[in-house]
């Protein structure tokens, strides 16, 4: 039987409260399927991170943790390394601290919005840290559970919540946002060009019978998707995703975590990013481009030294997983892998 540890979860103390609704046998089935599937570009990550990691008293965030694929194999790689690892999802954090006890006090783990990162530190009597990895979206485990409600494919209560100790869930969102904000969701999150039509469905609907399962979502929206647009995939899918970022709030918390993030970097240290989908990829870019660029005034002969940039990106553009790794694991196909090293702080 699997016990939770104590020792590991120095932050965050009781694992075994973060597990109610998985049993010790489907939790035994998530690890070993876990184990099947490799985490995303993990040699790329790695060798990005390995400069500042590889010394005595390095301080690593793993901002995702999920089931702790990614943290199990710094923390092997890196025998001097203390890890810190953040996940909104108490399910996750459960079988990561399972993962992850052997390691000790070398891993605190915390249950928290990766935005939150320098409150987590701040708690931990952190100051600066050496390397800083977001692997973001979904992980299996949430797709996997049906009850979740993150798949379109599976009839399930419309919950799409990653933290389940958060009050909004798609459900909440369909039944009490105005027909223009559900448009705004479904264009702006999901690039759904039928988003008028959708959401005018949603509210006629909704007077007569709240929408409060997926299969009754994805039948509204097949019927009304007009018969030669059913033919660009799958017509839910777009409005599902659009659903889950408002729930979990995606791209406001992530404009906010990458800055946070940057923040706490120490000189030479490194952060590593992989987006799923392009408009997170569009917020990393940003952030990271901004603040990788001299400010230097147009005409200014010699680059002064306080005109220097405060990052230097470590990857040209965004890097894509390999041909063999995207036929291995699929979940790579998406991923857009972006990083930098932080040369200076400002004052
Ligand atoms: C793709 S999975 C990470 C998988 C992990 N790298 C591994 O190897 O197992 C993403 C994880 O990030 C978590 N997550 C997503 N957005 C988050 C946020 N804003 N704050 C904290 N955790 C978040 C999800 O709950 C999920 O467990």
């Amino acid at each position: 039987m699997l016990t939770p540890s104590r020792q590991a979860l120095t932050y965050f103390p009781d694992a075994r409260s973060y597990r109610m609704g998985i049993s010790t046998r489907e939790l035994v089935q998530i690890i070993m399927s876990n184990q099947i599937h490799t985490p995303v570009m993990l040699e790329r990550c790695i060798e990005l991170l390995s400069p500042a990691l590889a010394q005595e008293g390095a301080i690593v965030v793993d901002a995702t943790l999920g089931m702790g694929g990614h943290s199990e194999a710094l923390l092997e790689r890196f025998p001097l390394l203390t890890l810190v690892g953040i996940d909104r999802d108490t399910d996750a954090l459960g079988i990561a601290g399972d993962r992850l006890a052997r390691f000790g006090d070398r891993v605190h783990l915390a249950h928290a919005v990766y935005d939150e990162v320098g409150r987590v530190l701040a708690d931990l009597g952190i100051a600066e840290i050496n390397g800083i990895l977001f692997d973001l979206g979904v992980s299996s485990l949430q797709l996997d559970r049906v009850e979740r409600g993150f798949s379109y494919s599976k009839d399930a209560p419309l919950d799409m919540r990653m933290d389940a100790t958060s009050e909004r869930t798609a459900a909440t969102i369909l039944a009490t946002y105005s027909e223009g904000e559900l448009r705004r969701i479904f264009y702006d999150y999901g690039d759904e060009k039928l988003a008028p039509r959708f959401a005018s469905r949603i509210v006629q609907r909704r007077d007569e019978h709240p929408l409060t399962t997926s299969a009754e979502l994805v039948e509204l929206i097949s019927a009304a998707t007009p018969a030669a647009a059913q033919r660009a995939g799958h017509p839910a899918k777009r409005v599902f995703q659009a659903l889950r970022i408002e729930v979990n709030q995606e791209l406001a918390v992530l404009e906010r975590a990458i800055p946070a993030a940057l923040e706490a970097l120490a000189i030479g240290g490194r952060i590593v990013v992989m987006s799923y989908q392009s408009l997170e990829d569009r917020i990393v870019k940003r952030a990271l481009q901004s603040r990788s660029v001299s400010t230097a005034p147009a005409g200014l002969p010699v680059e002064l030294p306080e005109h220097r940039p405060e990052f230097a990106l470590l990857v040209r553009g965004a890097e894509l997983a390999s041909d063999e790794e995207k036929l291995a694991n699929p979940r790579s196909a998406p991923v857009r892998l972006r990083a930098a090293e932080r040369l200076r702080r400002v004052a």
